[in-house]
Order: structure tokens, then sequence, then C-alpha cells
């Protein structure tokens, strides 16, 4: 229970994906991992440990082993939600001040409303020494988007087609509040505003429920979930003759073509600047290599398991998930199940499998968007939930456990293809 707490205090503090970021580099911070930053040369020593930041929502770590390193084992999640982001000259006033914002990524629009809400994210403000980023997070109840009531609204439980130009601006005030919020804003940022990159955020908190206390519901559950799990297992992990990299990536909602968002240069990047600060060539390297894509997957819907798949329908609570695709949208093929899988039962982690539907398209992640720089073995897994892509998702509190368990055994391990084409997994 004091890991659930634990997760609970970073996924309520972790409001937009600035501060997710922001709370995972505390952690290896707190861990004595040493910060790097891409527009500097790097010195890396055997047995450093390291981590740099892209654009305040991206994260790259990775340790280097004493001896001379074999490959890397790698794991990507990702930062961002699906939220409403505030547009530019956002406050609108007639008989009200509202506030215009736009979709960010697919959500569930209906569980939005009739909750208090706030804005969080990064600002650009002048400051003596630049343009510089600062966090922001307006910690109070600030805007709600007031449903109409069924009276005005008779078809409302029929099944509704929300307008996002209408139906999903958030109040914010009187006729007379406009300019007051980027008031609210200045002050928080403590100058005057350049640009910037805000979002909503539920203002409720995340709660651990159930008749046993097995669930634990929250914000951003895809993808904290992984990313916090994974930046644990990392922490976890035993020194190995690899090296591992731990990613969390922004963007995946909204197809990851960013500086920041697992189709960029990023990880190649890196990869590539360990290798010429070690001297070492890349490739034998990459051919030793393993990608694991973690991202969450549909559970078994408690109401409508005629959804699910006929004998892939993972449950909450029955550990991690691996997920199949034919079409590749996942990546996990016989080969990274089958090494996946080795690890798992090596660490004592259940595991189960997704399929969709054969009719039913599914959603696609970022391991096939990396292989487009980092060509190898990949396995798309991810922690079972419900309700994805509402503003509150549903997952297990067990289940949290075993993707740091399995992730610290992945971590640790070392991945040797040889020439007869089979793996040793050490
Ligand atoms: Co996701």
């Amino acid at each position: 229970m004091e890991n659930i707490k634990k997760f609970q205090e970073f996924l309520d503090a972790s409001v937009s994906s600035y501060h997710a970021i922001a709370n995972l580099a505390a952690m290896l911070e707190e861990a004595e991992y040493t910060r790097l930053y891409e527009q500097e040369s790097w010195e890396l020593v055997p047995g450093g440990k390291y981590y740099l930041i892209r654009g305040g929502t991206a994260l790259i770590a990775f340790r280097i082993p004493q001896g001379l390193p074999k490959g890397f084992m790698m794991c990507a999640s990702h930062s961002d939600r699906p939220t409403f982001k505030v547009k530019e000259n956002g406050e609108i006033s007639g008989a009200y001040t509202k506030l215009l914002v736009e979709r960010y990524g697919g959500m569930l629009i209906a569980p939005w409303l009739d909750r208090p809400l706030s804005i969080a994210g990064r600002v650009m403000v002048e400051t003596e020494e630049g343009v510089r980023s600062k966090l922001v997070d307006i910690d109070r109840d600030l805007l709600m988007i007031p449903n109409v009531a069924i009276h005005m609204n008779r078809a409302a439980n029929e099944g509704y087609k929300w307008n996002p130009a209408v139906d999903t601006l958030p109040l914010l005030g009187g006729k007379d509040a406009k300019g007051k919020l980027n008031a609210l804003l200045e002050e928080a940022a403590g100058g005057k505003i350049l640009g910037h990159d805000l979002f909503l955020y539920i203002r409720q908190k995340s709660s651990v429920w159930g008749v046993d206390n097995e669930y634990i519901s929250g914000a951003a559950l895809d993808d904290l979930e992984c990313a916090w799990g994974t930046t644990r297992g990392f922490l976890a992990a035993g020194e190995s003759d690899a090296v591992p990299v731990l990613c969390v990536f922004d963007n995946e909602e909204v197809g990851s073509s960013s500086p920041e968002g697992a189709a960029s240069d990023l990880l190649e990047g890196v990869l590539v600047r360990i290798c010429e600060a070690l001297e070492l060539d890349i490739f034998p390297l990459l051919a030793n290599s393993f990608m694991v894509s973690a991202d969450n997957a549909h559970a078994l819907h408690p109401n409508h398991p005629e959804l699910a798949d006929a004998a892939n329908a993972p449950v909450l609570g029955g550990g991690v998930v691996v997920k199949f695709n034919a079409s590749q949208r996942y990546c996990t093929d016989g080969v990274s199940a089958a090494i996946f899988r080795k690890l798992c039962a090596r660490a004592d982690v259940p595991v189960q499998t997704y399929c969709n539907r054969a009719d039913i398209a599914g959603g696609s992640t970022l391991g096939n968007i990396s292989l487009h720089h980092v060509s190898v073995p990949t396995v798309d897994i991810g922690l079972p939930q419900l309700a994805m892509h509402s503003c509150y998702e549903t997952g297990a509190v067990a289940d949290l456990a075993c993707l740091e368990k399995a992730t610290a055994e992945f971590f640790g391990a070392v991945l040797m293809t040889n020439r007869d084409g089979s793996i040793t997994v050490l």
C-alpha cells in the first residue's frame, strides 16, 4: 500500500506533461543521476548515471555499465494525455466570460463536464537571463464545463454528438472577467507571458477503491502508470553489461511527431552520443538491443465483454499485458513475446495478452513509431485499464507492482543474439 500512496502522490502532482517530467526528474535526482544537456558535449564514465530532458516534456535516463556495454535495454512510455489545450487569446466575454479551448488527443468528452477544472502547463516569460520556461499550475477550482439541462436536451441520454467548438468551452467568470485569467497566469509566472502551452486538468484526486481496495482511479493512468512503473523498475534494476535506457516521450496522443515525440531523433541521438563518448561501434550494440513499448491496454469491460477478443481479454489485477496486432500497430512478434515472457517468468510476474477483436480497429502506440529511427526487436506492453481516454481512468493496484518488477528484471538483463539466430538472455 505504501507503494500505491507514492504513485498517487506522483499522479496527483503530475497535472500536465511538464509536471510529470519534472516529477520523474526529481526521482532521478534523488537517486543521484547527473543531468546532461543536449547543447553541451558529454563525458560519460563507466558506472555513470545520467538523464536529460528535451522541451520539458520528454526524458531519457541511462546508466553506463562498468564493463564493455553489450547492447541497449530500452523502455518507452509517454507523458501526455488527452485533454483540452488553451487557445491563444482564449478569454472571450458576452453574458459570461468563457475560455476558448481545443481538443488535444482523442478523449471521451462527457466525463469532462460538470466537474471543477483548472489550468496547468508551461509559460514563457522574459527574465534578465533571457526568455525562460516556467511551470504553471493554478492550484484551485477555476473552471467548469456545464451540461445543458435535461429539460433543454431531452435526447441527452440517447447519445449526444458533442461539438468541440460549442459544447466544451469552460465557464471562467462573469461578463467583466475577461483578462483576469491572464493576470492570474502572469502572477503565477512572475512576468509578462510571451508564449504558452497550457492545458485543462480535473481537480479530482486519485482514489483507491473497491470492496478489497483493489482498484485505482485517477487522471492520466494512460500513460503515467507506465511512466512511473518503468522509472521505478529502472531505478530498482541490478547492474548488468547492457545500457538500460528509460524513455518518456510526449505527444503520443497526437501522433508523436514533435521534437519530444517518439518519432523524433531524440532516442537515436542519445544512443549515438553514448557510443561516441565511449568510442564504441553502435551497430553490434543495436543488434543485441531490445525495446519495451509501455502504454496501457484495454481491460475486459465488466458491462461489455462482447467488445473484447474471445481469448485475449486481460482483466484488471491480472498482471502485465502483452499486446499483439498483425498489422504491426503493436510490434510484438514471436521473438519479442518470448523474450518478454521469459523475463516476466523470472520476475514471477503474471502475463496477460491483448488483441483487438478482428472487426474492431484498435489504437496505436509508441513502439512502431520509435522503430523508424531505432529498429530493434520490440514488445508492446501495458497495464490493463478501463475507460481509456476518460479524464478519470481506472486500473488495478496490484498491476502497478507487476510492471515495476517486470521492468526491473528487464533493465537488469542482457541479450546476446547468436549466429544460429538463438537469443541468450542473461
Ligand atoms: Co497511451
